[in-house]
């Protein structure tokens, strides 16, 4: 297992400026970065994974983020048998508050427990700390505007409406 290489997973359904920010510095700190898409049983996706990889893909390309930086999705199995598979030792989530340490930590001691992966938190930039893919799910279902919030990618695909059935 390789400390230099790390994965941020999450749903990113939708990828948000958090978690642009989130991958710019996990991307600064690791020699190799996963970004990974993985479903979470326990929440109503709105977008496809495939859509939500895509618009990563052209969100972390249009954003300037430097370094080797690989995006995937994962949704059969673990997601430490993701980061065995590719070598990585390191998971990295940001951390906006107290009630992300809540929820982040029981997993990170799972994963521990499973694979000796190790996960590390990153304090993003306190201008994204209530921006979260569920409040922009929110706003865009009713027909808000989520430009503040999201990539410029995201922004366009939502306010298409193309996601809305
Ligand atoms: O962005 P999210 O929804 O908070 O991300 C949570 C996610 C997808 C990273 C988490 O649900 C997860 O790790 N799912 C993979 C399944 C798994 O490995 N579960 C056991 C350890 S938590």
């Amino acid at each position: 297992m390789n400390n230099r290489i790390a994965v941020v997973p999450g749903s990113f359904d939708p990828p948000t400026l958090g978690h642009l920010d989130v991958i710019r510095r996990a991307a600064s700190l690791y020699d190799q970065l996963h970004v990974l898409v993985v479903h979470n049983p326990g929440k109503e996706a709105m977008l496809p994974i495939a859509q939500r990889l895509s618009l990563l893909e052209q969100s972390i390309a249009e954003s300037g983020i430097e370094g080797d930086v690989v995006v995937a999705a994962w949704s059969v199995g673990l997601l430490v048998d993701y980061a065995t598979d590719v070598g990585a030792g390191v998971l990295v989530k940001g951390i906006r508050s107290q009630v992300d340490v809540a929820y982040e930590t029981p997993m990170a001691i799972v994963n521990r427990h499973l694979a000796h992966v190790e996960t590390v938190f990153l304090l993003p930039d306190p201008a994204h700390a209530l921006v979260s893919s569920s409040l922009v799910r929110q706003v865009a279902s009713l027909g808000g505007d989520v430009s503040p919030f999201v990539p410029g990618p995201v922004a366009r695909f939502l306010d298409t409406g193309a996601q809305r059935g």
